[in-house]
């Protein structure tokens, strides 16, 4: 069979990206321009910046990136583009290039959800196997899906309010560590203890989640501590804070594993680059024979690869799109 280049884009929040994705499972090249830097400033991503700074970059990233793969746009087979959940204007800018290109280069148009997305970042690792239980865990996200086929999703539980990621940048702002926090609570995490008493979030049988709760819990010890002039130890905070969130979410994961009887595990999302997780899964995994797949640290957090990996799954399956796709800023996953 004749090998598939598509040429994928991702703009959903505040990285522009693009990747030229062979077969939906290898990377011929993919650049990430980030806004890390300017958002940092305002404490959290700000909307009408972000798209502005996608304006400015998406040519460029688009340029670069063929030049990085040594391809020409005829050597493309489809355009695909994540067309939603995220920032509407910072979609829309990521859309409306990729309407531009399938039109005047004449290439099918693939529209991809952003969950989709974050899935096939383990294509890239080692091809997907069925069925498989997919724990997706971002900044906007924590959701737990079976999969029984390529391109099926069922959704089995999930956040009943707000996402994992949103709690870590919470956690972070409370300890003073810059946006985004993320990455750091997991750094400040690995050389604390486990002192402080915070809750465990929604520990019942379902597959649901809540994170305001263990949220609100640090805000308020927070508080209380420097009440009584106690200075809090942000290393023990982030330590205690990190093994109740990882705990609940592993006990989860672990439970739908058995009940839907499925060996397959892969893990997505930018809250899957935390090194706690990984090493917890890890072990858990070990454990009770589950075949694990996280993708690499650079394909956890939003990247155009991922994109081009779940549209080639679209492209077998003749899903495009006419050139009045509109972005959506929140849509369901099917
Ligand atoms: O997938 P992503 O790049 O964007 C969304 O689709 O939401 O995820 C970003 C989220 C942020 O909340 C960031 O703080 C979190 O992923 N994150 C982490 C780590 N690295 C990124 N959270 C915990 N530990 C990390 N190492
Ligand atoms: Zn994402």
């Amino acid at each position: 069979m004749k090998d598939t280049y598509i040429f994928a884009i991702e703009s959903s929040c505040d990285e522009t990206s693009a990747s030229i994705i062979k077969n939906g499972c290898e990377e011929i090249a993919t650049v990430i321009s980030t806004q890390i830097s300017t958002h940092k400033e305002y404490g959290g991503v700000v909307p009408e910046i972000a798209s502005r700074l996608h304006i400015n970059n998406i040519t460029l990233v688009l340029e670069e990136t063929l030049e990085k793969a040594n391809m020409k746009m005829e050597d493309i087979d489809a355009i695909a583009v994540t067309y939603g959940p995220g920032l509407i204007g910072s979609l829309l800018v990521g859309v409306e290039a990729a309407k531009a290109l399938s039109m005047i280069y004449d290439k099918p148009l693939i529209p991809v959800h952003h969950i989709a997305g974050h899935i096939y970042a383990n294509n890239l690792v080692k091809p997907l196997k069925f069925p498989l239980i997919a724990l997706v865990v971002s900044g906007g996200h924590t959701e737990l899906i079976y999969m029984k086929e390529h391109y099926s999703f069922e959704r089995i539980g999930g956040t009943l309010d707000d996402a994992i990621g949103e709690a870590y940048d919470k956690v972070a702002r409370v300890v003073g560590v810059p946006y985004p926090g993320g990455p750091l609570v997991d750094k400040l995490a690995h050389e604390g203890e486990d002192s402080y008493s915070l809750p465990m979030p929604l520990d019942d049988d379902s597959y649901n989640f809540s994170f305001s709760g263990i949220k609100s819990a640090v805000m308020n010890l927070v508080n209380n501590e420097r009440q009584k002039g106690n200075e809090i130890v942000k290393e023990n905070l982030c330590c205690s804070f990190q093994n109740r969130v990882v705990g609940i979410i592993v006990k989860k994961t672990m439970k739908a594993l058995e009940d839907y009887g499925v060996n397959n595990l892969i893990i997505a999302g930018g809250v899957s680059a935390n090194k706690g997780l990984r090493e917890t899964f890890k072990v858990e995994c070990e454990k009770n024979g589950i075949d694990l797949t996280i993708p690499e640290i650079k394909y956890c957090t939003d990247n155009a690869a991922m994109i081009g990996a779940a549209a080639y799954q679209l492209y077998l399956k003749g899903r495009f799109c006419d050139i009045d796709l509109n972005a959506k800023a929140s849509d369901k996953l099917n």
